[in-house]
């Protein structure tokens, strides 16, 4: 399903659902006084009032409110989202308006509908809101269920553009357009992540990169664990000593076809841990089942880099994937152990679970002798993280206070949540190991941080961005305007950013 504008006007609109928007009240009125509702319960005759005097609709955020055969309209039925406070709503609320509508419908059976974005924002934006919550929350987890409910699939969606001179622009259409292509990368990464770890190996992701590489015109490259021992990548492949299934480093590149204007190389760098048994330092049973999800970070930027074919920035950006899966098998390393980075520095594996860090030191040096200026990871890399921030709030670390707000900036205009973390000196006193430069873990307390500092060691001068994604990857109850599972969360705004740099 791509969501098509109509330029119409929405009483016209022969459909099996119409939606709009309505909001709260103000206080001391009976309904909302916006033009939006006076239109709307005009053409109802009044029903919208009727509605709102009787206290079934609200207009509180996301409630939903569904009219058959309405009044005044040519549509089969009316469905009134929720909007919240009128002044509050803004494109975060009105992608999640747009989310909790299709997913409203989609479970009633509807096939096609018309959704009629509302706000006080320019409309290309709107449109644009509008088409990645549709899109967004039209994803099901369901990859392997044989008795799939083909009754409940969306087939068409058409946003009421209105028929302002500006609704027609090619701002509008532009806007649009980038708006999928950004949310199919996005929904592209969900599929990745949601992947069972039998199903997607290293072998597999690589597989699944290379496709991607060759279907939208990246360059395509991987370092096989011979050429990881010829470049010294020792924490790399001390990971992936544990298990059967070989390692990899994928590397996708993009190159503006113009001379760029500046030598800035974005390099992007995700973590892709297949399944993360923990190694030798093996995790409980209870929940283990969820680190499939342990590649997100790679996920993410292979989805980058394939909206990014599509947008073409004028930088030249690169992503790396380390990819390995961390078992505990005859071979694993063990606490204790040694390993020589690429980097030179050498690490204690004081604990195996802590692997991430380990496998993207190896990538950070990677990116970096390949000429980065820039480096952004993506990984899941703490349950610290979720001890910290929750479910809500991807952790922000950076060596680099104006890359660090730039994308802060970015996650925000994407309606993605972002929180900065520190990075003081005095963590790294954390980091001391007798025997080595580096242990790979740190105390007990502040364990986000600390695993921060130890890539940050390995960013070196580079001005670097670190997301920790470990609380935010996966969504553990479905929301209104997304199901359970795969978020596929920092996609949108890294693409932002390589636009914006
Ligand atoms: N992949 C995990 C982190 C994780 C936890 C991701 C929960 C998603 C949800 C990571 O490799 C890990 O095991 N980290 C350890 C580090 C510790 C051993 C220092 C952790 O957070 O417990
Ligand atoms: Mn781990
Ligand atoms: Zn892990």
């Amino acid at each position: 399903m791509t969501p098509i504008l109509i330029w119409q006007s929405a009483e016209s609109i022969s459909t099996e659902a119409l939606a709009i928007v309505v909001f709260e009240k103000d206080a001391g009125q009976e309904v909302p006084g916006d033009d939006l509702f006076r239109r709307f319960d005009a053409l109802t005759e009044g029903l919208l009032g009727e509605l709102y005097r009787a206290g079934e609709c609200t207009g509180k955020m996301l409630d939903a409110v569904l009219l058959h055969r309405p009044r005044g309209l040519a549509a089969r039925r009316l469905l009134l989202v929720g909007g919240g406070k009128r002044e509050k709503f803004n494109s975060a609320e009105l992608r999640k308006a747009a989310g909790a509508v299709l997913r409203c419908l989609k479970g009633r059976g509807v096939h096609e509908f018309a959704f009629l974005p509302a706000g006080r924002l320019p409309l290309a934006r709107q449109i644009a809101a509008a088409v990645e919550g549709l899109l967004a929350a039209d994803f099901e987890p369901d990859t392997y269920k044989t008795d799939k409910k083909d009754d409940k699939r969306i087939d068409r969606v058409s946003i009421v553009a209105g028929s302002s001179p500006e609704a027609a622009s090619d701002k509008v259409d532009a806007a649009l357009e980038r708006a999928v292509t950004v949310t199919q990368a996005q929904n592209f990464a969900r599929e990745l992540i949601n992947e069972p770890a039998n199903h997607l190996t290293p072998s597999e992701l690589v597989a699944r990169a290379q496709k991607t590489a060759v279907d939208c015109g990246l360059d395509f490259d991987v370092l096989d664990a011979e050429r990881m021992q010829a470049l010294k990548m020792g924490a790399l492949l001390g990971v992936a000593q544990g298990s059967a299934e070989p390692p990899a480093l994928i590397v996708l590149r993009y190159r503006p076809a113009a001379v760029p204007s500046s030598n800035t190389h974005l390099g992007l760098v995700g973590k892709a841990v297949t399944f993360d048994s923990g190694g030798i330092s093996i995790k409980p049973a209870e929940g283990m089942e969820k680190m499939k999800y342990d590649m997100a970070g790679g996920a993410t930027m292979i989805a980058v880099m394939r909206a990014l074919a599509a947008l073409k920035p004028s930088i030249r950006v690169s992503a790396f994937i380390p990819t390995v899966e961390n078992m505990p098998g005859s071979r694993a390393q063990r606490p204790g152990d040694i390993q020589t980075t690429m980097s030179g520095k050498t690490v204690e594996v004081i604990n195996t679970d802590a692997e991430g860090r380990l496998i993207l030191a190896d990538a950070l040096t990677y990116a970096r002798k390949q000429g980065c200026s820039h480096l952004i990871d993506a990984a899941t890399l703490t349950g610290a993280i979720v001890v910290a921030l929750g479910h809500t709030n991807v952790g922000v670390f950076s060596n680099d206070q104006a890359f660090l707000d730039q994308v802060l900036a970015s996650a925000k205009e994407c309606g993605e949540k972002m929180w900065p973390m520190p990075l003081d000196d005095e963590y790294k006193d954390q980091l001391k190991s007798i025997i080595a430069d580096l242990p790979n873990t740190g105390s007990r307390w502040g364990g986000a941080i600390t695993a921060a500092m130890f890539l940050k060691e390995f960013a070196d001068t580079t001005p670097w961005v670190h997301l920790d994604i470990a609380g935010t990857a996966w969504l553990e109850e479905a929301k209104p305007y997304m199901p359970k599972g795969p978020s596929g969360v920092a996609v949108r705004t890294l693409i932002d950013v390589a636009m914006d740099m």
